[in-house]
C-alpha cells in the first residue's frame, strides 16, 4: 500500500524523502517501529533501531541493511534508561553518524485493560514511564542535535483518546493524555524553530499490542502496521510544516479495494436435452 492509498498525496519512500538523513526510531521491534524503520530505510535514511532485544534488532538491522544506507542499532530499556544515558546515546548519534534529523517514538507499554483499582501501583507507574517520561527525556537530549539540522522532525505516536479515555486503559491511557499535552507544549516552544513537532495517531492495528486488549479479534480484523509505515515516513521528513502541533489521523481503506473480476457476457447455454433411458 503506497501514501497515495492513504489519501496521503505522494509515496514518500519512492520519493527518497529521507535521503542523506539520520531518524531514530524507538519500538523499532514493536509491528509499528519495524513497519516505519523499513520505510524510512527505503527512502533513504540512516535509521538507529533503539529496542530492548538484541537479537531482533540485529535481524532487522541486516534486513534493513539490504535495502538502504547501513543502519545502527542503540539498545536501551526505556524503562530503567536515565537522563545520562540519553545524554551517552546522543553523544554517540553524534559522534557515530554526525546528525539527527528525525525522531520516532513508536515504543509503547500496554500490560492489557485493568480497572484502576486492580492495578498493582509498579505497573501504572511503568506505564507512565516508558508513554510520556521516556519520550520526553529522549527528546530533551536530543534536542539540540535536532535544532542544528537543517529540517528535522519529532513524531509522536498517539492513540485515539476516544477510546483509551475510557474504563480500563490505566496507566496508557493516561499516558498518551499526557503525550498529546507535550506535543502541543512542544510544539510552542519550537514554533519559530526547524523542528516540526506532530504526532501520528493510526487507527486499530492489528499488532501484539491490540490483541492484548482485544484478545478473541479475527486476524485481518484491522490493517498491519506497516498501513502507517508511509505516514511515519512522511511526518519525519517535515518537508511543509502543514503537520507541526497537530495530530494526523491518515485516511486508511480496509480491507484494501480488491480489483474488480472481469466478467464477460457469455450466451446461455441451451438446455442439455434429456437423455431417454
Ligand atoms: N496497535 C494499535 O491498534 C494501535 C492503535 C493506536 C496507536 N497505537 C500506538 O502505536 C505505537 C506502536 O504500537 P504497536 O501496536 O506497534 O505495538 P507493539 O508491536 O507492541 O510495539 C511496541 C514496542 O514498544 C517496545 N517497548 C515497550 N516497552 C519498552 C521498553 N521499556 N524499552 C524499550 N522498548 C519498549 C516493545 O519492545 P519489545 O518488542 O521488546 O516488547 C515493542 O517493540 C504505540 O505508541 C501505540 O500506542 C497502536
Amino acid at each position: 500500500m503506497t501514501a497515495a492509498d492513504l489519501g496521503a498525496g505522494v509515496d514518500a519512500r519512492a520519493q527518497g524523502a529521507l535521503a542523506g538523513r539520520v531518524v531514530l526510531v524507538t519500538g523499532a521491534n514493536g509491528a509499528l517501529g519495524e513497519a516505519a524503520a523499513r520505510a524510512c530505510a527505503l527512502a533513504g535514511a540512516t535509521v538507529v533501531l533503539l529496542g530492548r532485544r538484541v537479537p531482533r534488532l540485529q535481524r532487522l538491522h541486516d534486513a534493513l541493511a539490504a535495502i538502504g544506507p547501513p543502519p545502527a542499532i542503540y539498545p536501551l530499556d526505556l524503562l530503567g534508561a536515565t537522563p545520562a544515558d540519553y545524554a551517552q546515546m546522543a553523544t554517540s548519534i553524534g559522534e557515530q553518524l554526525g546528525r539527527l534529523d528525525g525522531v520516532l517514538h513508536a515504543a509503547a507499554e500496554f500490560q492489557g485493560l485493568t480497572p484502576l483499582q486492580n492495578t498493582e501501583p509498579s505497573e501504572f507507574v511503568d506505564a507512565l514511564h516508558v508513554n510520556v517520561g521516556a519520550p520526553f527525556l529522549l527528546t530533551q537530549a536530543c534536542l539540540p542535535m535536532l535544532r542544528r539540522a537543517p529540517q528535522a522532525a519529532v513524531v509522536f505516536v498517539l492513540d485515539d483518546l476516544q477510546r483509551v479515555g475510557r474504563a480500563y486503559w490505566g496507566g496508557y491511557g493516561v499516558a498518551k493524555f499526557a503525550l498529546q499535552g507535550m506535543l502541543r507544549i512542544l510544539a510552542d516552544e519550537l514554533e519559530n524553530s526547524r523542528v516540526q513537532v506532530s504526532a501520528l495517531q493510526p487507527g486499530p492495528m492489528q499488532t501484539g499490542l491490540r490483541a492484548k486488549a482485544f484478545m478473541t479479534e479475527r486476524p485481518g480484523t484491522w490493517p498491519p502496521a506497516g498501513t502507517y509505515a508511509d505516514a511515519c515516513v512522511q511526518l519525519l521528513a517535515g518537508a511543509s510544516r502543514e503537520h507541526h502541533g497537530k495530530v494526523w489521523t491518515p485516511a486508511v481503506t480496509w480491507p484494501p479495494a480488491t480489483t474488480p473480476v472481469a466478467t464477460i457476457d457469455l450466451p446461455m447455454a441451451a438446455p442439455a436435452p434429456e437423455r431417454s433411458r
